[in-house]
């Protein structure tokens, strides 16, 4: 063996521990710090609840999220929306004042992203609510049960199974990846 092979198989071996101590921070990192965010959903800078807005006060989800059937994104409330309703319910809460703090200097609210496709996939609500009529929990799940919103991760076989079961595109290229 070459004395520069060998110092190579040496090194490579020094990695391989390396290797085993980040795997095993990670799994750690992921259990204490990952995990139970993923079990009731991240935090948000203002803790609204879909379940005192959808489900109590039953109120629609395309009062606040409009846009889900006239563009790509369904975006999110601005701020003025809540107002709507808290200049005259609750104003003195300190959830909303905190929430009139971002309108009265004209912040956005810094909501944490909870669903999301990779960048690299095309993904449209037109198609699936406004022509296949598929119900928000279909993919969010029960939305209006949840004080903060829980994230699950799309796969790409949870939008394959579901376009082969109503022979929905499934040509990669065509479809979702364009
Ligand atoms: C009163 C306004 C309001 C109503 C009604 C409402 N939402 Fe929301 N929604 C919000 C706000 C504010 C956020 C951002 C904070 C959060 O994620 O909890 C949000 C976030 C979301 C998100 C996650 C966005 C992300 O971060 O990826 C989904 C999905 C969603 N709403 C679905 C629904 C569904 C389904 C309904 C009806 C069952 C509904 N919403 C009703 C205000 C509303
Ligand atoms: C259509 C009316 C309406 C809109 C729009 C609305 N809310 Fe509310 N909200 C309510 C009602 C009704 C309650 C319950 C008040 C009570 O408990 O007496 C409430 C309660 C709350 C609470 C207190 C929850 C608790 O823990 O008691 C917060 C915080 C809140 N809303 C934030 C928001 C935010 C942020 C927005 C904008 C994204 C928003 N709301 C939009 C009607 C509305
Ligand atoms: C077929 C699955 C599917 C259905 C049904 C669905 N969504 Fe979504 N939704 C997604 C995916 C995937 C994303 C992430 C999109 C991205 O990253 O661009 C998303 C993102 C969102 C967001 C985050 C903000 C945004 O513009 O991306 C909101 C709000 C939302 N959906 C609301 C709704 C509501 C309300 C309904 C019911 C009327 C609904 N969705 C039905 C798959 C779905
Ligand atoms: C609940 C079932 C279901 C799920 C889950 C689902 N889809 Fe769909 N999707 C459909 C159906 C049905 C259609 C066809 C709608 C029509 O044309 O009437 C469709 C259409 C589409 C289209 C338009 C294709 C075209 O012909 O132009 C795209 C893009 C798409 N879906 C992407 C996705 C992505 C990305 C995901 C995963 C994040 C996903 N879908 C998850 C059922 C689903």
């Amino acid at each position: 063996m070459a004395e520069g092979e060998r110092a190579t198989k040496r090194s490579g071996r020094g990695y391989g521990w390396l290797g085993l101590a980040a795997l095993l921070f990670a799994a750690m990192f992921y259990l204490y710090y990952v995990y139970p965010e993923e079990q009731i959903g991240p935090k948000q800078p203002i803790s609204f609840s879909h379940r005192i807005h959808a489900g109590v006060k039953q109120i629609n989800c395309r009062f606040c999220h409009p846009n889900v059937e006239r563009s790509a994104n369904a975006g999110l409330p601005p701020v003025e929306k809540c107002f709507f309703c808290h200049k005259y319910i609750i104003p003195d809460h300190p959830e909303i004042q905190k929430e009139k703090a971002y309108y009265d200097s004209n912040t956005p609210v810094p909501w944490v992203r909870v669903f999301w496709v990779p960048d690299f996939v095309f993904f449209n609500h037109i198609p699936h609510i406004k022509w296949a009529g598929f119900d928000c929990t279909q993919c969010h799940g029960d939305v209006k049960t949840m004080d903060r919103l829980q994230s699950k991760k799309f796969k790409m076989n949870f939008c394959i199974k579901c376009h082969r079961e109503n022979k929905a595109q499934v040509d990669c290229w065509l479809a979702c990846h364009r």
